[in-house]
């Protein structure tokens, strides 16, 4: 590897001969490919260190490093695209960066300058720009982390982090595909509270769901649209997506209320609506309200909004063995207009309207 001094706030470290060629980025799968590179910053004596770009390699670290033990830890996810001109695209960049700060906040973790690790991801992704796959749903899926990096086995904020952003080319998140998928509540599990963390990306909002969706899969279902903790009545997410019902014309999707993640997608589908002139209600839904709904004939479409499968439409959910079922196997026109929106935006075919996309 080389060394070089690529520029004042970025140090890079070359990998000697690239991996690309044992990758097929037509069928990459879903996040067990990295690319060549990754970023690399560390918290030490009070402030966060200069970055760099460093091989993409495995970590060494103590067995009592806290993260491991205590969870003091925060994700992002974002994808790059290429256009058909070759040039390569970040999707709302900016935005995902502030929500890892947020989610630093809560967790405790000093926030870095947005700005300067979104400088550090662009020049990241430009080193590793073959990376980036050329075919329409693929992309290069963007992962910084940030983990209490200390030795030590008391329970306290560290004082030392290690922030990392690791790049993967990815195709489709689900095995559907864009196929409906079928979900189910559960009465036995629940994904956040009201105080705790369920609004920011952090480990401890995942790994507990496992065991449930684990269950839910045996049980022939996808996923798990998650209620409230509190009354066990208002739909909170699906699976690790947000959740939105389109009902006599008008969009619905429960409000951030404090257990539910501000995802990136809802976002961007709720100013799409906006646009479009279709009503959209944040407010608190009952599952029992969309199954009335559906006994009207008022419910035309349910879909997930997420990152990693952008547009996921919802064939059924199951509640206490009664069964909406929406699509019939067909995609609702509305899911499909947005993920045409979305995606022709971020593979640059349509206007960028509301600057989503940064070039790298
Ligand atoms: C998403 O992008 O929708 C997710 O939250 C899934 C990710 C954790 C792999």
């Amino acid at each position: 590897t080389a060394k070089q001094q690529d520029s004042s706030f970025l140090q890079v470290e070359r990998k000697g001969e690239s991996r690309i060629h044992s990758v097929d980025l037509d069928n990459p799968g879903f996040g067990d490919v990295f690319s060549d590179h990754m970023l690399s910053m560390e918290y030490r004596d009070g402030q966060w260190q200069q970055p760099k770009v460093v091989p993409f390699g495995d970590l060494s670290l103590s067995p009592a490093t806290a993260t491991l033990h205590y969870g003091q830890t925060v994700f992002e996810g974002m994808k790059a695209f290429k256009s058909e001109d070759g040039d390569v695209n970040i999707f709302r960049l900016q935005d995902h960066l502030n929500r890892f700060n947020n989610s630093c906040a809560r967790m405790c973790i000093p926030q870095p300058d947005a700005n300067l690790l979104g400088k550090a991801i662009k020049k990241l992704i430009a080193i590793d720009r073959d990376w980036v796959p050329e075919k329409y749903g693929n992309a290069l899926y963007i992962r910084p982390i940030v983990f209490a990096a200390d030795a030590c086995l008391g329970v306290k904020p560290a004082q030392t982090y290690r922030l990392i952003v690791l790049t993967s080319p990815v195709g489709a998140y689900y095995e559907e595909g864009f196929d409906p998928v079928n979900l189910t509540t559960t009465e036995d599990y629940i994904r956040a509270v009201k105080g705790g963390s369920g609004f920011v990306k952090t480990a401890c909002n995942y790994g507990p769901t496992l065991l449930p969706a684990k269950k839910a899969k045996e049980n022939g279902f996808t996923q798990i649209i998650w209620l409230d903790a509190h009354e066990h009545k208002y739909i909170e997410e699906v699976g690790t997506m947000n959740i939105f019902f389109k009902i006599n014309g008008e969009l619905y999707t429960p409000s951030l209320n404090g257990s539910i993640l501000g995802g990136i997608t809802r976002d961007s589908v709720i100013q799409l609506a906006d646009k479009w002139d279709t009503p959209i209600h944040q407010r608190p839904l009952t599952i029992d309200e969309i199954f009335e709904e559906d006994d009207k004939g008022n419910l035309e479409e349910i879909f997930g909004t997420g990152t990693a499968a952008v547009i996921s439409p919802v064939g059924s959910i199951n509640h206490k063995g009664q069964t909406i079922v929406t699509d019939r196997e067909q995609i609702g026109p509305f899911a499909q207009r947005l993920y045409d929106t979305i995606t022709g935006i971020q593979y640059s075919t349509l206007e960028d309207t509301y600057q989503w996309m940064s070039s790298i």
